[in-house]
């Protein structure tokens, strides 16, 4: 079980992961931002073992699937009895009762939409299924189903340390610099513009001149321009969601011109929004 370090003041959020692989969580919640955050006790996060709700001797926690078919199927009980206690430790703790959510390919798919959504709750519960999946009658007690792509993973620990990264990373005071998570890919709609660091030249291509100037202004718009650039060649359905601006267009097509004199050979031509 892993768990945030303790301040006076309490976290300001809590992530609940329900799993029958508890010790999945250890090391990734903590390294980095993450454990930094658990550590000062802003952020609490636990893993709770499923196993131990299931019943019995054997504290059996699957079983195989009605009307046949490969795999075990993961019980209703032990899940919604494990979701229970999870949520009377919150209240008894004086803390608020946990979104609940489960994840599974046929959820909606997560996004960054979803992550600001989610860091704006105070708790979430997360269940993570194996084998063939988790019994349907289980939703009936959760919140919401979440996919994080449309993959199949052998089970759901590594989808869950994605939601709870993306969510507990947009949480106030846990990214060094507070514009950063506005400033990435989503943030605003759009993919985040190409970076660079040193060298200035790498194997003989230069990072743009633009960048060296130490003018910020300019350099703010040609950002703006390449990550106009790149959402419309990558992601051409996010900029159809956006109200481009007048400058926006022009740093677009400035940006496409750009692109063109640089490597000699045209940027695929794309409809204006
Ligand atoms: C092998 S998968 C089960 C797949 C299921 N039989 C199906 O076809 O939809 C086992 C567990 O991994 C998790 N999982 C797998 N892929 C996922 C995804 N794309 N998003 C969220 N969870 C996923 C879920 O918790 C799921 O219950």
């Amino acid at each position: 079980m892993s768990e945030g370090g303790q301040s006076g003041a309490g976290p300001i959020f809590e992530g609940h992961i329900l799993t029958l692989f508890p010790d999945f969580f250890t090391s990734p919640l903590s390294a980095s931002i993450l454990g930094r955050a658990l550590a000062r006790g802003e952020v609490r996060v636990q893993a709770h073992d499923i196993r131990a709700f299931a019943s019995g001797k054997h504290r059996v926690t699957d079983d195989t699937p009605y009307g046949g078919g490969a795999g075990m199927v993961m019980k209703a009980g032990p899940i919604v009895r494990c979701l229970e206690a999870v949520e009377e430790g919150c209240l008894e703790r004086g803390g608020a009762r946990p979104h609940r959510i489960v994840l599974t390919p046929g959820g909606a798919r997560f996004d960054q939409r979803a992550a600001r959504r989610l860091a704006s709750l105070p708790a979430i519960s997360v269940v993570c299924g194996r084998y063939e999946g988790i019994d349907e009658r289980v939703m009936a007690h959760v919140d919401e189903e979440i996919s994080v792509g449309d993959f199949v993973l052998t089970g759901g620990e590594p989808a869950a340390l994605a939601v709870l990264d993306a969510v507990i990373r947009l949480l106030p005071g846990v990214l060094g610099n507070a514009a950063s998570a506005e400033d990435e890919s989503f943030g605003q709609g759009l993919l985040e513009y190409p970076q660079f660091t040193r060298p200035a030249i790498f194997r003989e291509v230069a990072v743009p001149e633009i960048l060296l100037s130490g003018d910020h202004a300019r350099v703010d718009r040609w950002r703006r321009g390449q990550a106009l650039l790149r959402t419309s060649l990558r992601r051409p359905e996010l900029l159809a969601d956006l109200e481009l601006t007048k400058d926006d267009r022009r740093l677009l097509e400035q940006a496409r011109q750009e692109a063109i004199e640089r490597s000699g050979t045209p940027a695929p031509a794309q409809e204006d929004p």
